[in-house]
């Protein structure tokens, strides 16, 4: 639905088939497609017994589970529930006593280049420490916790702390606005927020702090006890005594060592705004239990970790992927990681490659729209092509976020990864916890553009709206036909909303992944073609249309009427265009120039700046039914720049597709 027609042609001609490299296919985990299907085989003939299995050898129990899945309060799904863990003392405590006890954990980069290093043993020490500082905070388990931060090691210590004393965290990625972060505590219920003074990106010293102080300005917030600020540079910010305390004065004394607080295996390890059909993000919940099988499991299985990798994924902690393969997947299976705090950019657009050289990396995992905008950079300045760093350290590459475009994807393989590398296209969603449709790189021949098969265990499927099973070849909607261990398990405070989202009635019970989708027929991989919902993904980021529309019209001395879609983009995947109807007469020439750049700042405002239209048009009306439902449809056209040719007899106002048919 989102892919461009050029995108989707050269997709279908896709003939090229990229089997995995002998010599890494030889040293896998799962080595070659029968290991494959025997794992599938396995989940197949006991579900709950592969589960179960998996369970018990990829994670430690303080107290062992007796039943893998409970469906009694479908679609309310529960793994391992009578078993308990701690997550942290599963990344952390048991590698002690094991070589990767002074192994590096995390090799972090900051924005100015600075590196340090920490070792599991050291990681251990500081997330007690500030285990314990919460606990003095007054933190007790099963609080909510909000944490605003920089991607800095901090940030994986705050949340690995809130796990060591069952304090449930919900991370807000550093771009979003203070009303962004109000909604976020208010809906969490958050008793401490963690934060720092400001974050470093490109060179700039950008404010968090400040942010914290506007979203609990209004006293809509009463919820939170306290601010914890992290100093991450000299600058000096606003403190309120008795409120806001700093890193150092809560830590200061704090012991290193704090047992960790088992769990139930259903215990909400984290909540997870992400964007839905409506004007009201998602809190996605998940367990402890099934949620780090997940995380550790896919280490294994889709990046095929081995204890001498230097492992990169480039995503911030505010999103998913910053979860599962930064601050619990990682940690949990014992790897070297870096991470990253600035931006792909700065202080040039070689940045990843000097860091892939820099640090050895083997394992880069990133997203399309990093890969698209830096191929745009090395083609204008050769200085910053990745031919200009010594990559040979590389031995498996990844994707995420969105799809990729095969031409992109040729470009990677080629240039990043020397045509050595295996690529796993890892199609997965807030709400799967982790990967669910993946190539296992010792494993399954790669097509471009395709997220092949799904994991063993997965029982995705491309169905039609009544949930009938669709054949290879034609589009549908993908769904997952049983539960999994790491799904979502509700979202927060509306369990009504998560049953109507993901398990619909028509469907048969089946999960309802929100995108489209199609199956190749000759070996039926899977092709995920986009939304089929009002969800936009711009540059790997998710946004709602509604949202969107929302802020906009919540400018009332301005705006009357807005309708938000999505149209395709060569570097973001998608770009956002807002088609706009303003209280005041239709603005044009340098007037609508100047509207639109308010509009754009007062989206920034109201949601972040990611959420800023790319484009907006001013329209006198919007084209409408004559019941007075706004026809997206052909707004997706304008917005695309396409004639319109389809059917617009059923609009009240016809004349409108002209005036809305030109940028301004
Ligand atoms: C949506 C989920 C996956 C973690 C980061 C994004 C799209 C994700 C792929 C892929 C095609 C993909 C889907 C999905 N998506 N990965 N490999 N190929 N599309 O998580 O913010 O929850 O977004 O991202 O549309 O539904 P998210």
């Amino acid at each position: 639905m989102s892919a461009s027609p050029s995108a989707i042609e050269s997709v279908l001609v896709e003939n090229r088939v990229f089997p995995p490299p002998a010599e890494f296919a030889q040293a896998a985990r799962i080595s070659g497609m029968p290991a494959y299907q025997a794992l599938c085989a396995e989940a197949e003939a006991d579900y709950e017994g592969f589960w179960a299995r998996l369970a018990r050898e990829h994670l430690d129990w303080n107290k062992p589970f007796s039943q893998t899945l409970d469906s009694s309060n479908a679609p309310f799904f529960q793994w391992f529930a009578d078993g308990e863990l701690n997550a942290s003392a599963n990344c952390l405590d048991r590698h002690m006593g094991t070589p990767v006890e002074h192994k590096t954990a995390i090799i972090f980069e900051a924005d100015d280049g600075a590196v340090t290093r920490v070792s599991y043993r050291e990681l251990l020490e500081r997330v007690a420490r500030f285990a314990n500082a919460l606990k003095a905070q007054g933190v007790q388990k099963g609080d909510r916790v909000l944490i605003y931060m920089p991607m800095t090691i901090e940030g994986v210590v705050a949340m690995q702390a809130c796990a060591r004393i069952g304090a449930t965290h919900s991370v807000v990625f550093g771009g979003f606005s203070a009303k962004a972060v109000q909604e976020r505590i208010i809906d969490a219920g958050a008793v401490v927020v963690i934060t720092a003074n400001y974050q470093l990106r490109g060179g700039k010293e950008l404010p968090l702090k400040a942010i914290v102080d506007d979203a609990l300005a209004s006293g809509e917030c009463p919820s939170v006890r306290q601010v914890l600020v992290y100093e991450r540079t000299a600058t000096a910010c606003a403190m309120q005594p008795g409120r806001d305390k700093t890193f150092a004065e809560v830590l200061a004394g704090q012991p290193a060592e704090c047992a960790p607080v088992a769990v139930g295996a259903e215990h909400p390890l984290f909540i997870l705004y992400t964007s839905g059909s409506t004007g009201k993000p998602k809190g996605v919940q998940h367990s402890t239990g099934g949620y780090l099988l997940w995380a550790k499991l896919t280490m294994d299985w889709t990046f095929d970790l081995r204890p001498d990798d230097v492992f990169w994924c480039t995503a911030d902690i505010g999103w998913i992927t910053g979860h599962t393969y930064v601050a619990y997947g990682p940690l949990a299976a014992g790897a070297t990681q870096v991470v990253f705090e600035g931006v792909p950019t700065f202080p040039n657009a070689g940045r990843f490659w000097q860091m892939i050289e820099r640090h050895r990396c083997s394992i880069f995992y990133t997203a399309p729209t990093a890969i698209r905008s830096l191929i745009k950079a090395a083609e204008a300045d050769p200085a910053v092509h990745p031919d200009r760093s010594d990559l040979s350290s590389l031995r498996l590459l990844g994707s995420v976020g969105e799809p990729i475009n095969p031409e992109a994807w040729m470009w990677y393989h080629r240039h990043v990864g020397g045509e050595r590398c295996p690529i796993v296209d890892t199609f997965w969603q807030t709400e799967t916890g982790g990967h669910v449709i993946t190539p296992l790189p010792g494993a399954t021949p790669l097509v471009p553009g395709s997220c092949t098969l799904p994991l063993p265990g997965i029982t995705a499927a491309i169905v039609d709206e009544l949930g009938n099973d669709i054949a290879d070849g034609t589009g549908g909607i993908l769904v997952i036909k049983r539960p999994w261990p790491s799904m979502i398990r509700n979202i927060w405070n509306d369990p009504a909303r998560f049953k109507k989202s993901y398990f619909p009635e028509e469907l048969k019970g089946y999960y309802l992944a929100g995108d489209g989708a199609v199956r190749s027929s000759d070996r039926s991989y899977f092709r995920i073609t986009g939304r089929i919902d009002d969800v936009l993904n711009v540059s790997g980021h998710r946004m709602g249309t509604m949202e969107i529309e929302s802020a906009l019209v919540a400018k009332t001395d301005l705006v009357a009427e807005a309708a938000v879609v999505g149209r395709p983009d060569d570097v973001t995947g998608e770009a956002i265009c807002a088609f706009v109807v303003l209280k005041r007469g239709r603005p044009t020439g340098d007037e609508a120039k100047q509207i639109a750049k308010e509009l754009r700042d007062w989206v920034a405002k109201e949601i972040g700046p990611i959420a800023k239209p790319k484009e907006i048009r001013f329209g006198d009306n919007l084209p409408k039914t004559r019941s007075g439902k706004i026809m997206r449809r052909l707004l997706r056209a304008l917005a695309k720049g396409e004639a319109i040719t389809q059917d617009t007899s059923t609009l009240e106002n016809p004349a409108i597709l002209e005036q809305l048919s030109e940028a301004n």
